[in-house]
């Protein structure tokens, strides 16, 4: 690969992995008040693979384009005009630069990167360069839910399901830091332990919802014992659908509420009365809510998680790293779920 080339990904019709395509341009220059990022880290999210598949297109667009929400990598050239920023220094791309349409940054999936200098943050200097890009989709989703929306109370019972995904742990670990007890479900019982043996996780406990067969398990009884009947006061839950939030309604506390932020469950039936016995609610939620509520209410969040990383407090799992040429494996592995937290791309 020259390095007077930039390679990005593009996805030129909506499709499977086979419709990951690298792509070789000129490098651009950064233009006023401009940096250019040398991307060191990508970090991989299940929107991709939705948006991929066409079944995220208010995030994607129509095709052709980039996939990735996040990156993270170091400044190799200064557009006219930039101040607070210098060459060499590690950052993190901000959160809403690949969100922007009129910003024109894109997304992520790519070896450099053009951003506002005032779009990026400082890297903590614990955390790797091949693990710079990975703080927004987990970390910011969660805390944007559960300190910025709905901020979690001490004493609380928190319920994190999918607990293998990179929001469920990252979720935990604020959780845990907001003195409430984060307790995760995950669909494999295989998981329980090896979620349980994570360096750093945050888990007070993790209940399996399905056994070795694949059949439910009545894991609600689970819920009931470990809350000692109080219940969930609050779930935060990317399954959400049929039996699954049936359960999590059946198992909610007084006045709680279930915030739901992805839909990876199968639809089905639900009985929502028992809400109003319980006074309690479900919501919705996502990293956009925080976004476009503009740099005063996100940067709060950013720089919160970026000082954990720093003190050593929250941490990142990474189960597996991929180079950006093979990305059409990297998102057949992620596809399969067997992963345990955060998967990442490095150009
Ligand atoms: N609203 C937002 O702003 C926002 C932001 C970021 C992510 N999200 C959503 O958060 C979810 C997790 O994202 P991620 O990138 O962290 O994903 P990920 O790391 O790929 O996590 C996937 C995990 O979800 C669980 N899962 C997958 N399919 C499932 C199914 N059919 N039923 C139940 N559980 C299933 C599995 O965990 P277990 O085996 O442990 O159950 C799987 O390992 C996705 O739905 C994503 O769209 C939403």
């Amino acid at each position: 690969m020259s390095d007077s080339l930039l390679r990005r990904v593009v996805v030129e019709t909506f499709g499977g992995v086979e419709q990951l395509k690298i792509r070789e341009e000129r490098l651009p220059i950064p233009g006023a008040g401009h940096v250019r990022v040398r991307i060191t880290s990508i970090g991989m999210n299940h929107a991709d693979l939705m948006a991929r598949a066409g079944q995220y297109r208010l995030s994607s667009g129509d095709p052709p384009f980039t996939p990735g929400l996040e990156a993270g990598g170091i400044i190799e050239a200064l557009g006219p005009g930039v101040t607070g920023r210098r060459l060499g220094e590690r950052v993190v791309i901000g959160p809403d630069a690949p969100r922007r349409e009129n910003a024109g940054c894109g997304g992520t999936y790519r070896s450099h990167y053009l951003v506002p200098a005032e779009q990026t943050f400082l890297a903590p200097a614990q955390v790797p360069d091949e693990q710079l890009g990975g703080f927004w989709l987990t970390y910011l989703t969660a805390w944007g839910c559960l300190a910025w929306r709905q901020p979690v109370q001490p004493g609380q019972f928190i319920g994190l399901p999918a607990a293998s995904s990179g929001v469920a742990l990252a979720a935990a670990q604020i959780v845990k830091e907001r003195g409430a007890t984060p307790i995760g479900l995950t669909s494999s019982p295989d998981k329980v332990a090896r979620l349980k043996a994570l360096s750093g996780c945050a888990y007070a406990e993790v209940v399996a919802t399905r056994d070795a067969q694949g059949q439910t398990t009545p894991w609600y009884k689970d819920i009931k014992r470990l809350t000692q009947d109080h219940g969930i006061d609050v779930w935060f839950d990317p399954v959400a659908a049929g039996d699954f939030l049936n359960s999590e309604i059946r198992t909610l506390a007084q006045e709680g509420t279930i915030w739901v932020y992805g839909l990876l469950g199968d639809p089905g039936v639900v009985d929502v009365t028992p809400l109003i016995r319980k006074h309690a609610s479900i919501r919705g939620w996502s990293l956009g809510e925080l976004t476009e509520a503009g740099p005063k209410a996100f940067e709060p969040g950013c720089r919160h998680i970026l000082e954990q990383f720093a003190a050593g407090h929250y941490h990142q799992h990474v189960e597996r790293t991929f180079k950006l040429d093979e990305v059409q494996q990297a998102h057949a592995y992620m596809h399969q779920g067997r992963h345990l937290g955060k998967l990442f791309l490095v150009p």
